[in-house]
């Protein structure tokens, strides 16, 4: 049974009891392509469908269950099965989106304000003070993504490398207490990260949050090395404290033990869900497909959830709010206009979820 521990998970537990992946049916499957082929107009604006537009009915349970391991469970779920032989990338693309609207409200996510992207390998320098990870093929470092659950469908994997790695957070911070409570306590104090300038005209370049924070009872994390670097180069930004520093390090450590990084092989067909506030997530780096249509091709989408917990006060300042069940989390980029605008509301009000912005 789910519970408030589930999320504090080891490699060994998710190897032993394989609950949190599931397996779409033939019949789910078909239903989902299905839906899609009809529904599908190719110059339909992508922010102008809407939940309904997509038939699905035999699929959602599976689609459902999966969801609630995010929030209730370990925080991961993986889901096999997605129909892919044969399928267009704009097919593809479009079936994640569809899976989207029917459980969330979905973010931007970039500069471009874009509500979902096409993570491929482009020759972005993750490292450079804009740098984005899903446009390289570098390896990542642990992070968590901007609102409350990221979905990476895999269209293509990459001949070598590109492996996806999932740590517990809540199981990190716990080792960090019982080795270091020096370093779990510096991991509370504000930590200031970069919007690595994808900020809108109302927002600050930069903005400070804990690395952990707790909200009834639980446990919640957010942290981005890259962010927090790119922060030290910004003018009026605080100096890292040496305990800070040292405390983000040793937590990179932790999470690095073999006993605490799982890493699976996304296969094409494959969907991976986590939860933006108890998991985290890196990559190994990639060798591409010489072949334009075999590269290494995944679907990013974040959402808002409904029935989504209260999130710790500290976060307010980049998830906008921390009421349950509200459209969050927003990366709002530089094109955050009246048409994504009226897109959130729209959505906010078909899934029954609040909406302040
Ligand atoms: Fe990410």
């Amino acid at each position: 049974m789910p519970n408030a521990s589930s999320a504090a998970w080891t490699v060994a537990d998710v190897q032993a009891d394989t609950g949190w992946t599931y397996t779409l049916s033939p019949v789910e499957s078909a239903e989902l392509l299905a839906a899609v082929r009809v529904a599908r107009r190719e110059d339909k604006p992508l922010l102008a469908w809407r939940r309904d537009d997509f038939k699905l009915d035999k699929a959602l349970p599976t689609l459902a269950a999966a969801f609630r391991e995010v929030r209730d469970g370990r925080g991961m779920a993986l889901v096999r099965n997605l129909p892919r032989e044969g399928v267009s990338p704009e097919e593809f693309m479009l079936m994640t989106w569809a899976i989207g609207l029917h459980f969330g409200v979905a973010r931007p996510q970039n500069r471009a304000s874009d509500y979902i992207t096409e993570v491929k390998n482009v020759g972005v320098a993750y490292r450079s003070p804009t740098g984005r990870g899903y446009s390289s093929n570098a390896e990542l470092d642990f992070h968590v993504d901007g609102a409350d659950v990221v979905l990476l469908s895999c269209y293509n994997q990459a001949p070598v490398g590109g492996m996806s790695m999932c740590a517990s957070a809540v199981t990190a911070y716990e080792v960090v207490k019982a080795e270091r409570p020096d370093y779990a306590a510096a991991l509370g104090t504000g930590y200031s990260f970069s919007r690595n300038g994808e900020q809108s005209g109302d927002e600050a370049p930069w903005y400070a949050a804990p690395i952990c924070d707790v909200e009834d009872g639980r446990i919640f994390c957010k942290w981005n090395r890259n962010r927090v670097e790119n922060a030290q180069k910004l003018d009026g930004v605080p100096r890292l404290s040496s305990l800070q520093r040292e405390a983000m390090e040793y937590f990179d450590t932790v999470l690095r033990r073999p006993e605490n990084m799982f890493c699976m092989h996304l296969a094409p067909g494959d969907l991976q869900l986590l939860c933006n506030q108890t998991m985290l997530h890196s990559r190994t780096s990639f060798e591409d497909h010489p072949d334009e249509e075999k590269k290494r091709t995944l679907y990013r989408l974040w959402i808002a959830r409904p029935e989504s917990r209260r999130l710790p006060q500290s976060w307010e300042v980049f998830y906008g709010t921390t009421e349950p069940n509200a459209v969050r989390g927003v990366m709002k980029g530089h094109n955050y206009d009246e048409m994504r605008r009226r897109f959130d509301a729209r959505q906010a009000e078909t899934l029954g979820m609040r909406n302040f912005g």
